[in-house]
């Protein structure tokens, strides 16, 4: 593989930097009645997450375009919307019920169950708002809301696969369950995250295409990892409450492929998905950067 010269680590913060300040743009401010909700929607969407679609979205943008495409941070910040409102229902009692979330309380335990499913279903309307007023050809806009309104549905996407996974627990896993599970509940935001940023730079059908393959392979494997950091790490370090997966019983990558080749899976799907790049030379140069940060990532 050619060496790369990114500094990812700026690259990043430039990124949390761009994304936050979107963010605190576009939502409205805690003492906005009713105070409580917008509280809430704070708390999660500030808590400290890497922006680490918001950050796929910019630099598939520089891919396509060339240079940081104006406008685009409020893509991600949408996009980073839909992803906190997937982390707080999450982490519900009905669903993964955790108390620690971006090294903080979890939503519901700040503000209440009622609260958080509200703060969640929130952040996702606010996110759609934010879309359908993009600085983009009106075009380019209606593909991007459609493509991440599936990616976040019931067929193959977010919602779909948190059902997949919930239902799944306790249950012996199979690689095609885990499979199915992973591309779809994680798998899809990440693969949309990367397209959606493509399109927002003008990309043609065959860049969409390309950047569907290179999204579809770092998505799955940004979730071998989080399935691996769960059993490997300490909850202080990654924030949220570390070893739940084996308490729960839940289909993971581990527990199907063991830790050693849940680590080799993660970097091949990384290998694959930079091959789908090659037609833009140097410009993906950072997003492939943030790919391989993406598996070497230590929370
Ligand atoms: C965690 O995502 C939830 C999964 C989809 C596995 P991240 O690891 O991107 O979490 P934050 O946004 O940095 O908190
Ligand atoms: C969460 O997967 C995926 C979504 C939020 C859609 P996990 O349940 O593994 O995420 P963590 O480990 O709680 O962040
Ligand atoms: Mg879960
Ligand atoms: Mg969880
Ligand atoms: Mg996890």
């Amino acid at each position: 593989m050619k060496a790369m010269n990114v500094d990812v680590k700026s690259l990043l913060n430039q990124g949390v930097e761009l994304t936050d300040r979107a963010l605190e743009e576009l939502l409205p401010s805690v003492d906005t009645v009713p105070a409580s909700i917008h509280g809430a929607m704070r708390h999660s969407v500030f808590a400290g997450g890497k922006r680490l679609r918001p950050v796929l979205a910019m630099q598939a943008g520089i891919t396509i375009a060339g240079t940081l495409p104006p406008g685009i941070a409020r893509l991600g910040a949408a996009i980073e919307m839909l992803h906190t409102y997937s982390l707080i229902h999450d982490d519900l009692p009905a669903l993964d019920n955790d108390d620690l979330r971006r090294g903080k309380p979890t939503c519901h335990k700040a503000f209440g169950e009622a609260i958080a499913i509200l703060a969640g279903d929130a952040l996702q309307t606010r996110a759609f708002e934010v879309l359908a007023g993009l600085d983009a050809p009106p075009a380019a806009t209606v593909q991007i809301i459609g493509l991440i309104a599936n990616a976040v549905g019931t067929v193959d996407g977010m919602i779909g696969g948190q059902v997949l996974d919930i239902e799944s627990e306790h249950l012996k896993p199979t690689p095609e369950l885990v499979n199915a599970i992973h591309r779809a509940k994680t798998g899809a935001l990440i693969r949309v995250s990367v397209v959606a940023g493509g399109v927002f730079a003008g990309a043609t059908p065959n860049d969409v295409a390309r950047l569907t393959l290179f999204g579809s392979k770092a998505g799955l494997a940004f979730q071998i990892v989080d399935d691996v950091l769960d059993l490997t790490v300490d909850s202080a370090q990654l924030g949220k409450t570390a070893g739940k997966d084996e308490a729960t019983e839940k289909a993971t990558w581990p527990a199907v492929f063991g830790i050693e080749q849940s680590r080799a899976d993660a970097a091949r799907l990384i290998d694959e998905a930079f091959a789908a790049l090659d037609a833009y030379g140097s410009r993906a140069d950072g997003l492939k950067a943030v790919a391989r940060y993406l598996v070497e990532r230590k929370n």
